[in-house]
């Protein structure tokens, strides 16, 4: 059997995900096929997922604008989209289309496998700076994984407390983070500042070395606060592994298989624009 396989939104021409994908047919030894859908306006959406419907996909990822535009297309969505509101990867089950949200679960990933002492640690504290769409994504994701020490920092708090709701995860001002930095094991910063400019969301002055320190921006751009984890002996991540674990998650809903993703980060490095 061939798999027939697609990535919609729009605009996604420029997208590595056919090449993440496409390697892992190949890695995996599986014929198919991987393939662009754009839709180019929300009002042509619920036309084109008729279509979708009778061209019998096994499945697609599903990137901006439409992550929420999808729900009331599906027969199901599984606990982590539904608590983060929105779905990546949709497979089709029996007659069902099934949603799915590996965007976290795949960042999660993409942090265990690079540093193996936070992979067995599971009450490692965890702070997470920021609280919008990727902040969420991030935190349902360490939850789905078995972490149990979170900690959510914002500017705005009221939007920490609506993304920790139902769980046990502490909510602190960023000046208690700045302030209590050295508590922490693992830094994770997902808001948009530093990303055109030289500012931080909070100053590493106190970081203890070793910390792990992940900011979801996409190498080469290197940002001042990583900078300044690095000087300090902040162990580095960044966020352009999160584009390819989340792939690796969802072709393993897919496929049942669970591909090895050894080399790709590398390669993926020399093809971001
Ligand atoms: P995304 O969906 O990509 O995560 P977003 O929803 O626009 O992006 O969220 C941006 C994040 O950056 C938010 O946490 C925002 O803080 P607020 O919730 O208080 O707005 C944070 N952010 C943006 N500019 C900021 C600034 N100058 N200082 C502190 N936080 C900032």
């Amino acid at each position: 059997m061939s798999l027939k396989l697609k990535l919609i939104g729009y605009p996604i021409k420029h997208s590595l995900s056919p090449w993440i994908q496409t390697s892992f047919l190949e890695r995996s030894g599986l014929e198919g096929s991987y393939r662009l859908h754009e839709i180019a306006s929300k009002e042509i959406f619920g036309e084109e997922m008729k279509k979708l419907r009778e061209e019998e996909v096994n499945g697609f990822n599903i990137t901006v604008p439409y992550k929420q535009t999808i729900i009331p297309y599906l027969d199901r969505i599984d606990i982590t989209a539904e608590r983060v509101g929105a779905v990546n990867t949709v497979s089709l089950e029996g007659n069902e289309w099934v949603g799915y949200n590996t965007d976290g679960i795949g960042y999660v990933q993409a942090l265990r496998d690079k540093f193996p002492d936070m992979d067995r640690n599971i009450d490692v504290p965890i702070l997470i700076l920021g609280a919008g769409g990727a902040a969420r994504g991030i935190f349902h994701g360490l939850i789905q994984a078995g972490y149990t020490n979170l900690t959510l920092a914002n500017r705005t708090k009221s939007k920490c407390e609506d993304i920790m709701k139902g769980t046990s995860a502490s909510v602190i001002t960023l000046a208690e983070a700045e302030k209590n930095i050295a508590a922490y094991d693992v830094i994770i910063q997902t808001s948009s500042v530093g990303m055109e400019e030289a500012k931080q969301i909070v100053d590493l002055s106190n970081l203890k070395a070793g910390t792990i320190v992940s900011d979801i921006v996409y190498q080469p751009l290197v940002t001042q606060f990583l900078k300044q984890a690095a000087e300090k002996g902040g162990r580095i991540h960044y966020g352009h592994t999160m584009l390819l674990y989340q792939a690796q998650k969802a072709f393993e809903i897919w496929t049942n298989k669970n591909v090895d993703v050894t080399g790709m980060d590398e390669e993926m490095i020399t093809k971001i624009k």
